[in-house]
């Protein structure tokens, strides 16, 4: 055998065979699966795609299955990467639990999932842990509303606690707005968190950290003009920029504290100062500003992990 040969043959055997499932939200974007699955093809040796709706959970004696079709996700992939958002809470929550279970590398986990479609326990969780937040307050009731305003002062930003994209957020500038919305939000009985409305050297600015393991990458999202909130959803544009110190290190310690590896962490410059207004474990890649990007970093990522994880548990 030629010595060339025998290179390209220990090449390959040097190469651990690797497979991930994404595991998808019900309201998943096509045009982000399709560029995740075709980087993930270019890395791994089976990538799959499936949305949470598709899949089974059965109990056993034997333990947990995740099944999908005449597939076990949580013993058939090394990789399993959950993409949930709050439209998926009941049954995430499930799967997360499942995946718990299961050898393969999960970048994220059930109590991160829990904790980050909650406004106000995001806030809470990392203020208690020194984490720089804004001032954030949960009602149930709005007899309590008095006594918040008093704390907060107007302008409130008055949050659904389980809204996303921009939707569910309210700026409230008076008492005769607070009034009025105050009865639709008791009439649907939702929980609200009001918010302190962080006065921004940049109105209308944030910036979306994209955590990946120890890597961040910084976005600054623009609001469209006329709104205050920078969602790319409301019609907000975004760019890359090079963070601070400062802005890195909060990015991180938030995810170290939510035990995410992949992740976004959203902040604010509250006069001069880096406040997080919130968590995403589902980001979305941005692709019309920045491509993909973080795609092909998240998909590196899971794989190196997966190759990490798969040396462990040997
Ligand atoms: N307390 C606040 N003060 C000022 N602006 C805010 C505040 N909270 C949110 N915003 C703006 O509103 C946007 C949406 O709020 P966010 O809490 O991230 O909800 P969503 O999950 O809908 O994105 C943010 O990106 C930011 O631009
Ligand atoms: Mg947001």
């Amino acid at each position: 055998m030629s010595s060339k040969k025998i290179k390209i043959e220990k090449k390959f055997a040097l190469k651990e065979k690797m497979s991930i499932v994404i595991i998808g939200s019900k309201k998943f974007k096509q045009s982000t699966v399709n560029a995740m699955i075709s980087e993930a093809q270019e890395v791994f040796d089976k990538a799959m795609f499936v949305t949470i709706d598709k899949i089974q959970i059965i109990t056993t004696e034997k333990g947990l299955t995740l099944k999908y079709k005449d597939q076990n996700l949580l013993t058939d992939y090394d990789v399993i990467y959950p993409r949930f958002s709050s439209n998926d809470f009941l049954l995430g929550e499930a799967i997360l639990k499942a995946i718990e279970t299961s050898k393969a590398y999960n970048p994220l986990n059930l109590k991160s999932f829990q904790i980050t479609n909650h406004k106000y326990y995001t806030s809470q969780k990392l203020s208690k842990e020194g984490v720089p937040g804004i001032l954030s307050t949960l009602l149930i009731s709005p007899k309590y509303i008095d006594l918040v305003i008093k704390e907060i002062g107007y302008p409130i930003v008055m949050k659904l606690i389980s809204g996303f994209a921009g939707k569910g957020v309210v700026l409230v500038k008076d008492k005769g707005q607070m009034n009025s919305l105050l009865d639709t939000v008791h009439l649907f009985e939702e929980c609200i968190c009001m918010q302190k409305f962080v006065k921004s050297k940049n109105p209308g600015t944030d910036v979306r950290c994209y955590v990946t393991g120890d890597e961040v990458t910084g976005i600054m999202r623009i609001a469209k003009k006329g709104d205050w909130r920078s969602n790319l959803s409301r019609g907000g544009s975004a760019k890359i920029i090079e963070m601070t110190q400062e802005i890195k290190k909060i990015a991180l310690t938030s995810a170290k504290i939510l035990n995410m590896d992949i992740c976004a962490i959203d902040l604010m410059d509250n006069n001069g100062k880096y406040v997080v207004i919130e968590v995403n474990f589902m980001p979305g890649p941005f692709k019309k500003y920045i491509g993909n990007l973080m795609i092909k970093k998240w998909i590196k990522f899971l794989y190196k992990k997966g190759i990490e994880n798969k040396k462990k548990i040997k």
